[in-house]
């Protein structure tokens, strides 16, 4: 990768900032290492980037859809042909192993496409109408200017499902991503530039969420704001989204759980509570950071979940021996050492796990163990909060109410996951569970592109992301009557 200085790109023109100033962005895997610079900009860049929005949405909501769609179908070309330079960047920026991101650009190119193909349909519908010679129908206009915040975690992948929709929708955007992985934002910005974007319908601009984040919301040309991150930030943009009547999509935090039954397959729900809680490190929004296990199967259930977690190879995320790699920064570094200490002075067992790893090879880099706990119960901190990190709680029931009432007993609502072979108990799960994604044998992670995602509680704000859900918020529905 080359170590250059990354720059915005506002109204078709790679630009430094007004502030003059850049920052640096080193390796998670080893901070000695160097990837590159961005643009530390200010809000006269935003603004900036704003305007040029606003100017290029006439242009682009006239330009027919399928057209639209077309440049989408490019940028997929091109990010199919860039594959594996934008897998490298994201492990190299974010931390994560090879393979994970593998799957991310995969899961971007799947968006794109699914989106694309919007463009030919993007569908309102006729009604019949009370009067005689009357018309009612439906159709879709879009926002206008639309801001677009992006966490560090999935740094190509979330901001494609939520650039795409907005994209063929007609909509133009000023994207904003995290702080610490803009290189691999510039470079899906680059894909859409190559595609044939006119000028001013995708900014960028790069720089601190504190010193510039609430620019994108504020303002009022902003019609409409996709954010995902914390549920603290995710609630005040949209307090200040409401001044100007913004529409707001806000895709935040979790503490999701997997209940494992006596009754359902204990190998497959081993796997799945390992790869919920230690895949990417458990900085995902999406991971497991609670397994609820039956009391009958408890105590062997956790030994062996305990010894498989104790052979996980943790490793630089470019090494594909490597099951898990570093967390993303110093910053969740800290974080991640204080629940733990949290955990422990709360009371809970520590099983496996709770320290940084400091051997030769890793001390350079944010590796921390994969981390187990027991005894906690659910008035704890470790079992409230979300981590955001390799820690992972665990919880007794004796059957399947109890299971539902501990997994439930949460601010949250994003994702959750059961594993049992018996049909009346997986129903009354899917009926009483309180997220808006839920799993019956399969992991709380990730989802289909083509499905809704996101979650209630304190989980999220707005339509779902993907899916049609995606079309829905980044459109308004007009009604028509035609009388002849
Ligand atoms: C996933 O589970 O693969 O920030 C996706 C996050 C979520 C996306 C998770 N918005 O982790």
């Amino acid at each position: 990768m080359t170590k250059i200085v990354h720059k915005n790109y506002i109204n078709g023109e790679w630009k430094n900032s007004h502030s003059k100033k850049t920052y640096d962005i080193y390796n998670p895997a080893n901070t000695r290492e160097k990837i590159g610079s961005a643009q530390y900009s200010s809000d006269a860049d935003v603004n900036e980037a704003i305007i040029a929005a606003d100017k290029a949405a006439k242009i682009w909501s006239g330009t027919p859809a399928p057209q639209r769609a077309d440049i989408l179908f490019k940028a997929h070309r091109i990010m199919r042909n860039r594959f594996d330079e934008l897998a490298e960047s994201i492990t190299l920026e974010e931390g994560k192993c090879i393979g994970d991101a593998e799957g991310e650009v995969k899961r971007s190119l799947a968006v794109i496409e699914f989106m694309a193909g919007e463009g030919r349909r993007m569908h309102g519908y006729t009604a019949p109408s009370e009067s005689q010679g009357t018309l009612d129908y439906t159709y879709r206009k879009p926002l206008g200017a639309v801001s677009v915040i992006t966490p560090w975690n999935f740094p190509l992948a979330i901001p494609a499902w939520k650039i795409a929709p907005a994209l063929v929708c007609g909509n133009t955007v000023v994207f904003k991503p995290a702080f610490s992985t803009p290189i691999t934002a510039i470079k899906l910005v680059e894909i859409f530039e190559e595609a044939g974007l006119p000028k001013g319908v995708l900014n960028i601009v790069t720089g601190s969420s504190s010193d510039i984040g609430s620019h994108f919301v504020e303002n009022e040309i902003i019609k409409g704001v996709s954010f995902t991150g914390s549920t603290e930030v995710g609630t005040e943009i949209n307090k200040m989204a409401s001044k100007s009547l913004a529409k707001v999509q806000c895709e935040m935090g979790g503490k999701n759980a997997v209940i494992v039954m006596d009754d359902g397959n204990l190998e497959k729900a081993q796997e799945s509570i390992l790869q919920g809680a230690f895949g990417s490190s458990g900085q995902r929004c999406t991971a497991t950071s609670r397994a609820i296990i039956h009391q009958n199967i408890f105590d062997e259930f956790v030994k062996k979940l305990v010894s498989a977690t104790n052979k996980i190879c943790v490793g630089a995320g470019l090494n594909r021996e490597s099951d898990m790699s570093c967390l993303a920064s110093k910053a969740q570094l800290n974080q991640i050492q204080e629940y733990v200490d949290i955990g422990l002075s709360e009371g809970a067992t520590l099983l496996t796990g709770g320290k940084k790893i400091s051997n030769k090879d890793l001390e350079d880099g944010y590796f921390f163990q994969p981390t187990i706990f027991k005894d906690v119960e659910t008035n704890m901190r470790i079992a409230k909060e979300e981590i955001f990190g390799p820690v992972l709680t665990l919880f007794k029931c004796q059957d399947i109410e109890e299971a539902i009432a501990i997994c439930n007993d949460s601010e949250f609502g994003l994702s959750s996951s059961i594993y049992t072979e018996n049909i009346h108990k997986a129903f009354t799960y899917i009926e009483q569970i309180e997220t808006g994604i839920i799993h019956v044998n399969s992991p709380t992670l990730g989802g289909e592109v083509h499905m809704p995602f996101g979650g209630i509680k304190a989980s999220g704000i707005g339509n779902r992301e993907q899916g049609l859900e995606a079309i829905e918020f980044f459109t308004e529905i007009v009604s028509v009557y035609i009388s002849h």
